[in-house]
C-alpha cells in the first residue's frame, strides 16, 4: 500500500530551549529563515506524501498560522512588487496539513493517537519534529528509502545510525537479526537501555514507516511513568518478524539539543545562495581567532 500520510509529533514544551520557548513553540524555532517544522513538511512532500497531521501543544497558534493563509501580508508583499517573497510565503501555504492537539504529555505513543481521526487504519510515516535530516537534491532522502522498503516489504521500517558509549542511552536501541542489501531484521527493541544492556550500537533515529493498524494496538499499551511507549508496540513487531530497520541517508541534525541546533543553522546558512558565500568567509577568519 502506497503511503500518504504522515504524522509529526511537535507538541513538546521544549523546556531545554527556555526562556525563548516560553512564547514560541519549539517547532517554530528558525534553522536559517524556516522553522524547523517547515523542513520537515518539505521532506513530506519531496516523498510524494500527500497529508501531514502535525500534532501540537496548546499555544501553538502560531504553528497553525505559519501554515495558514496571510492575505493581507501577500496584499501587502504584491502591492510592494516583491514577487520572490510573495512566493516564499504562498510556499508555507501550500502544504495539505491539519492539526490535533496534545492536551496531555503522554509520550510519543500518545502523540501518535490524537491523529487517529485522520490516519484511522492507514499506514504512515512518523517524522520527530526534533530532528531534521537533509539530503542533497539528487540523493533519496531517509524517508524516501523507508517509504521504498515498506512499499517492497509490508513491513513497519525505522531508521538506524550507530552510536557509542554512553549516547546509547539517549535513543531507542535496536537488536539486529539478519541483513541484505542494507535492510536489516529487527530482533528486538528497547527504550533507552542503560550502557550494559544494550543490544547492540545501532539507535533509532526519529524516522519511521508505521504499517496500518497499529492504533488498536497502541490504546491497549500499558502507561509507564504517565506515558505509552510506541517502542513497546515496535517490540511486538520485532518479535513476529515484522520491523524492518535500514542506515539512514543524509546528514541529522538533532535541533532539540542546543549544540545541534547551532550546527544546523550554521550548515543551512552555509548551502544558502543568498548568503553562503559571507557565511564561509566569516568561519574561516573566526577560525583562524579560536
Ligand atoms: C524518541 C524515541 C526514541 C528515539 C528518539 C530519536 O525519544 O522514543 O526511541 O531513539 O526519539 O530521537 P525522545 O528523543 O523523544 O525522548
Amino acid at each position: 500500500m502506497k503511503i500518504r500520510k504522515a504524522i509529526i509529533p511537535a507538541a513538546g514544551l521544549g523546556t531545554r530551549f527556555l526562556p525563548i520557548t516560553k512564547a514560541v513553540p519549539k517547532p517554530m524555532l528558525p534553522v536559517f529563515d524556516k522553522p524547523n517544522i517547515q523542513y520537515i513538511a518539505e521532506e513530506l512532500r519531496r516523498a510524494g506524501v500527500e497529508e501531514i497531521v502535525i500534532v501540537v501543544g496548546p499555544d501553538s497558534e502560531v504553528i497553525m498560522r505559519h501554515f495558514g493563509e496571510a492575505p493581507e501580508l501577500e496584499q501587502r508583499l504584491l502591492a510592494d512588487n516583491k514577487q520572490k517573497l510573495y512566493e516564499i510565503e504562498k510556499e508555507t501555504c501550500s502544504f495539505n496539513v491539519k492539526f490535533v492537539v496534545q492536551e496531555e504529555a503522554n509520550g510519543l505513543a500518545g502523540a501518535i493517537l490524537c491523529a487517529e481521526k485522520y490516519i484511522g487504519d492507514e499506514p504512515f510515516a512518523l517524522l520527530l519534529g526534533d530532528e531534521l535530516i537533509y539530503a542533497k537534491d539528487d540523493e533519496q532522502s531517509c524517508i524516501e528509502r523507508l517509504i521504498e522498503i515498506y512499499e517492497n516489504t509490508g513491513k513497519s521500517v525505522i531508521a538506524t545510525m550507530q552510536v557509542f558509549g554512553d549516547d546509547v542511552s539517549k535513543y531507542g536501541n535496536i537488536g539486529i537479526g539478519e541483513e541484505k542489501d542494507g535492510v536489516m531484521q529487527v530482533s528486538a527493541i528497547v527504550e533507552k537501555p542503560a550502557v550494559n544492556e544494550a543490544l547492540s550500537n545501532y539507535a533509532l533515529i526519529g524516522r519511521y514507516v508505521l504499517a496500518g493498524g497499529i492504533m488498536s494496538k497502541l490504546k491497549a499499551l500499558k502507561p509507564r511513568n504517565n506515558e505509552i511507549y510506541l517502542t513497546d508496540v515496535l517490540d511486538e513487531f520485532a518479535a513476529n518478524g515484522t520491523l524492518l530497520a535500514t542506515a539512514f541517508n543524509g546528514v541529522r541534525y538533532d535541533v532539540g539539543d542546543k549544540a545541534g541546533f547551532i550546527k544546523a543553522n550554521v550548515e543551512y546558512a552555509l548551502r544558502s545562495k543568498e548568503i553562503g558565500e559571507e557565511i564561509k568567509e566569516y568561519i574561516k577568519e573566526k577560525g583562524k581567532t579560536l
